[in-house]
């Protein structure tokens, strides 16, 4: 039995073979602990002797298994290592980089187009009180206007009474900086805004950028160069015109509305333009005016001394147009497929 346990162990070229031995020698039903269950019927002496035997003969054959599983298991390795070859020299896979977010990229490109018309850039609390965001810009509590901006109120008021609220527009900074800097000015004030409402063209929080000059002689003429150069810089041609048409806001006066017209045969996909009889294509794109009186005066400055005008914009909206893309709501989403297709992605 020994023998030819031990050779059939030599013998075994698998380890699922090995394991069938190891149950056939010393498996509950085993030939080895058949031999063992005869001692039971041994005399004291025959079974001290038989019992050392079969120990010894149990051990060997146990040793002889693992040692033939320890070498089954090498050459097991040995063969999977030859077979799986590691290629040094082939490319690394690509990692994936970060980029500025759109509106970011926007915002910086329109600070570079303004710092070169002398522009500086101001910035105000985007948690406003009541006072900035409505009353110095001509909107007393009743006003209707206020109405309008659907705000986002707290519940509590500042230690000076005044209730505080998400600032609805970046106006409010027109404000602060001619409390804080007096005139002249010649200002833009980018930054977050908030109004509750939200579609596809609406997000509750969404960006502006606005401008503010105050100088001595301005006039309407100016706002209209200032507002075509800009455009014209960032949307790239050189064929677009202004149309301004009379509007209302609290705070300029008078208030004109800004659409921007380019031709159409040498068009680009813009959302939202719609055409006219000359071939034109309008956008709306802000809204300006020159600075009322009464906020000068809420600025701390002299109507008659000083004179401004303003204008106020949406930039994911400005974006948007450039870039021809028709939800504003993706500009949230952090969708890295979406920001590839628009080129705003590695
Ligand atoms: N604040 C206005 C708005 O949010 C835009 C505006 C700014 C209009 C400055 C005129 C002058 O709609």
């Amino acid at each position: 039995l020994r023998a030819d346990a031990l050779a059939r162990i030599a013998e075994a070229d698998t380890l699922d073979t090995l394991e069938q031995h190891r149950v056939a020698f010393l498996g509950k039903k085993g030939s080895i602990s058949g031999l063992m269950k005869t001692l039971g019927g041994m005399s004291p002496e025959e079974r001290s002797e038989a019992g050392a035997k079969f120990n010894a003969l149990r051990n060997e054959v146990a040793e002889a298994l693992a040692t033939r599983k320890a070498g089954l298991e090498a050459a097991a390795l040995e063969a999977k290592l030859a077979s799986e070859t590691l290629d040094l020299s082939l490319p690394a896979p690509d990692a994936p980089t970060g980029s500025v977010h759109p509106v970011s990229q926007v915002m910086d490109e329109l600070a570079e187009i303004f710092a070169d018309m002398g522009f500086a850039v101001a910035t105000g609390p985007e948690i406003e009180d009541d006072w900035h965001n409505f009353t110095a810009l001509n909107m007393p509590e009743s006003h209707p206007a206020r109405a309008m901006h659907d705000t986002f109120y707290f519940p509590d008021t500042d230690e000076h009474g005044r209730s505080m609220l998400l600032r609805t527009h970046t106006s409010p900074v027109q404000i602060r900086s001619m409390l804080n800097e007096g005139a002249p000015l010649r200002i833009i004030a980018p930054g977050r805004v908030y109004r509750s409402d939200s579609d596809a063209t609406h997000t509750p929080m969404f960006h502006q950028i606005e401008g503010l000059v105050i100088d001595k002689g301005i006039h309407l003429g100016r706002l209209k160069w200032t507002l075509e150069t800009f455009l014209k810089a960032f949307f790239e041609r050189d064929d677009i015109v202004l149309r301004l048409r009379p509007s209302y806001f609290p705070f300029t006066e008078p208030s004109v509305e800004v659409d921007v017209g380019y031709s159409m045969e040498k068009g680009r996909r813009v959302v939202g333009g719609s055409g006219d009889d000359e071939g034109h294509a309008w956008m709306e794109v802000l809204g300006s005016g020159m600075v009322n009186r009464k906020v000068i005066e809420f600025g701390g400055l002299d109507p008659d001394e000083w004179q401004g005008f303003a204008f106020g914009t949406g930039v994911d909206r400005l974006a948007m147009l450039k870039y021809g893309m028709d939800d504003l709501r993706a500009f949230f989403d952090g969708d890295l497929r979406w920001m590839k297709h628009y080129g705003f992605a590695a």
